[in-house]
């Protein structure tokens, strides 16, 4: 790792342990443009050639006559507006005149060892051992702006950390009217796009297509990161897989409207450009004000798609996440919410916790239907006090019961919401977001607060920690089921309004922060309506995050691969639920359910009280598999080997420890096909010369594990590889266990 300043070739060259990433300056005008990111490289000489700035019509510091097509070709760092290069900006201001036009050239630099926090925003961290730190400062001397560059590399991790600081040193205000995270300008080399897409209950399915001329964007205006696109774009080489071509991604620190965007121009170039969407975006800088963007990750892999996950879950597990269960187990809880939905009192939860306990289930978490007069959905959110007439003898003495039975107690919030039916509303009807003159647009009967307003968030706070503090809760679900629309904060003069989508991320942020801060022991988990709000700069408040309103083990195994290929498995909120399905009605074995949510945090979420005895006799078997396996899946490396979206037929992923002692490989056989071979998939990350003895987790009587008798060698597994039976019906799943001898 590090950073250096080559004088003589005017370089600055960023080295991660597999990576290089080099910016020049051009010339007295103080051009920055981007050199290099790729595979690592011991030197530099000669880098300097690839800027191009030889080239005609126009040559820096030779003829000023088409200055234009230099402006237009150059590989910026971090692209102009209105003077000439037509590819996408990363920054627009409006002046005092109404102009738009800036241009930041080179002013000062500074390298230092580690990496400061960004003012309110969740981003990644590291000691002066770990990580350091360049910030290239640009200005407008127009403008008077000024604009920090900050680029960050990790001793352990190939990904760099982009972001940039906005200052206002003029003598007039200025508004941003786009400020981007990062521009990466690059020649095109036949680039596909992998993106995730979805909707409610079915987050972030996988695409990949190739990007042609003209512009590709994923983005969102819902205020939150949402279902719908996610902050994640990679561009790969033509035919990269899991283990070779070329693969850079694109990762947004950010839980609210983004854009991630590639261009292809007129010279076949590609251009990256990521962060806050601009459009309804505005935020006004009077002297001497600062803006912060939010910080993206940049990962570069030579080795694949599984070289990018590799960096992507270590920068997550060493160096966002800050929880303390980051490294601990997390308690199997049940949720009620399948099992009762609103319908619940103190008797039946109690009823659930005592089965559950029985059945080696660690931790209640009491969901939605708790407070207030929320018997359904269209009240009550933002009276966060217990109603009593469910829980009878008040929240303090349901947890008192819950933890007698050795077990702990976790409850559910939705805390940036008001429902119209509420005493919140009938007291504050400005809190909501509405646009004056104009009707809210109800969703989920239910309106979004002004979070962005100081004594809004005091306000929710206060009930929250009230609840929290009157009890031994020790797990919170922090929910958001809807998104953000009628952007008006009666606040805000109508000159900062354009603010008001961030100043909600800033505001919903700060709750979080003092959330955890005030109980530093809690184990926060983060929904919105499943996994809208899956991100990673929701991974800087909760180690967790609830990953899809589908249960159902096989719409899982798609939605996890694509959010495993760029978070941990550990970050995957996964329950084991009832059949049929509740989302799609599919009826899957009991045991792949919980293969499939081993994968992930594992928990229930099920009426275990009316199980069937053969389903709640697994329990015990499944919830000892979670005991034995937890550490496992959660620090060990995860390999991707068939993708069930791909073949249409089966599934299997792998996980090491990362002592290389243990493996797991998860396989889920979706469809059967009859006069069918059995599957052969090689496995990964193992040791050539040992050698592995082969078990398998059984879900019958007797030892957990059960030896198959069967021995390879790493080679032999890794390029010839593991033979898996065809399984009988659909659906089937298994897990086997290898242990290195
Ligand atoms: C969202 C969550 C669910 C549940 C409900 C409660 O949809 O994703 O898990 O908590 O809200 O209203």
């Amino acid at each position: 790792m590090g950073i250096s300043y080559l004088e003589n070739q005017k370089l600055f060259k960023l080295d991660t342990p597999n990576t290089t990433y080099i910016i020049g300056i051009v010339d007295q005008e103080g051009f920055l443009g981007h050199v290099y990111y790729g595979r690592r490289l011991q030197e530099a000489q000669g880098a300097e050639e690839l800027l191009r700035t030889l080239e005609g019509p126009f040559t820096p510091e030779k003829n000023s006559r088409d200055r234009s097509s230099f402006m237009d070709c150059f590989p910026w760092e971090y692209s102009s507006h209105g003077v000439g290069d037509f590819r996408e900006s990363s920054i627009r201001i409006k002046d005092e005149n109404g102009c738009s036009a800036v241009m930041l050239t080179y002013l000062s630099h500074e390298i230092y060892k580690g990496k400061h926090l960004l003012q309110g925003l969740p981003a990644t961290f590291g000691s002066e051992d770990q990580v350091e730190t360049l910030e290239i400062t640009c200005e407008d001397k127009c403008l008077g702006l000024r604009a920090v560059l900050s680029y960050s590399v990790f001793e352990d991790t190939d990904a760099i950390a982009r972001s940039v600081r906005f200052e206002n040193a003029g003598k007039s205000a200025l508004c941003l009217e786009k400020a981007m995270s990062c521009c990466l300008d690059m020649d095109n080399r036949g680039f596909e796009a992998i993106t995730l897409h979805g909707s409610w209950a079915r987050e972030r399915r996988m695409e990949r297509k190739p990007i042609g001329h003209g512009k590709f964007s994923v983005s969102t205006l819902r205020g939150e990161t949402s279902h719908q696109e996610h902050c994640f774009m990679a561009l790969v080489t033509p035919g990269a897989d899991q283990d070779k071509g070329e693969a850079y991604g694109f990762h947004l620190v950010y839980s609210g409207n983004f854009l991630i965007q590639a261009e292809v121009n007129q010279f076949d170039s590609v251009r990256v450009v990521a962060g806050i969407n601009p459009e309804d975006f505005s935020w006004r800088l009077t002297p001497g004000e600062t803006f912060q963007t939010p910080e993206v990750i940049l990962t570069y892999s030579a080795e694949g798609l599984g070289g990018m996950t590799k960096s992507l879950h270590g920068l997550y597990r060493n160096h966002l996440i800050r929880s303390p269960y980051l490294h601990k187990k997390r308690p199997i809880l049940i949720n009620n919410w399948e099992a009762t939905y609103f319908d619940f009192d103190e008797k039946k939860l109690l009823d659930i916790a005592k089965e559950s306990a029985a059945l080696g289930i660690e931790m209640l978490v009491m969901d939605d239907g708790w407070f207030g007069n929320r018997y359904d959905d269209n009240r009550a959110l933002g009276d966060w006090q217990v109603n009593e007439n469910k829980l009878k003898g008040g929240l303090g003495s349901l947890v008192e019961k819950v933890n007698a039975l050795g077990m702990k107690f976790g409850i559910w919030f939705e805390p940036e919401m008001i429902s119209k039916e509420s005493e919140l509303y009938k007291q504050h009807p400005d809190w909501a977001l509405a646009v004056p003159g104009r009707k809210p647009t109800l969703a989920r009967n239910q309106y979004v607060l002004d979070v962005s307003r100081k004594e809004v968030r005091d306000c929710i706070m206060e009930q929250v920690f009230a609840v929290l503090h009157s009890a031994n809760i020790e797990y919170v679900k922090w929910d958001m089921n809807r998104p953000l629309t009628d952007l008006y904060s009666a606040s805000l003069p109508s000159d900062r309004q354009g603010e008001l989508y961030h100043r909600y991320v800033l505001g919903m942020y700060e709750m979080q922060e003092r959330l955890i801060t005030e109980f530093p022991n809690l184990l926060l988990e983060n929904c919105s309506g499943g996994g809208g709000r899956f991100d990673p700069g929701m991974l800087y408040y909760s180690p967790q995050i609830w990953c899809s309103d589908d249960t159902d083990a096989i719409e899982r195994l798609a939605i996890q691969e694509s959010t495993a290929m760029i978070y941990p498995l550990s970050t995957m909120g996964a329950h084991v639920s009832v059949c049929p399905n509740h989302t799609v009605g599919r009826n899957t074995p009991f045991e792949t359910r919980g293969y499939v949510a081993l994968a992930g945090t594992f928990g229930y979420e099920l009426d275990v009280t009316k199980l069937s005895d053969e389903d709640k006799a697994l329990v015990p078997r499944q919830t000892a598999m979670y005991h034995r396996f937890h550490d496992l899946v959660r620090e060990g490396d995860y390999y991707r080997l068939s993708s069930w979206q791909e073949n249409k037929s089966y599934d299997c992923f792998q996980v090491n420890s990362p002592d290389g002692k243990e493996s797991l490989v998860f396989y889920t056989q979706v469809l059967n096909e009859p006069a069918r071979h059995s599957r052969i998939v090689r496995l990964k990350g193992l040791e050539e010369g040992a050698r592995y003895r082969i078990h398998m987790v059984s879900m019958e009587d007797g030892e957990l594990t059960k030896d198959t008798g069967r021995e390879a060698s790493g080679e032999v597994l890794m390029y010839g590889g593991l033979r898996l039976e065809r399984l009988w019906g659909d659906f089937r799943s298994q897990i086997f266990c290898l242990e290195r001898l």
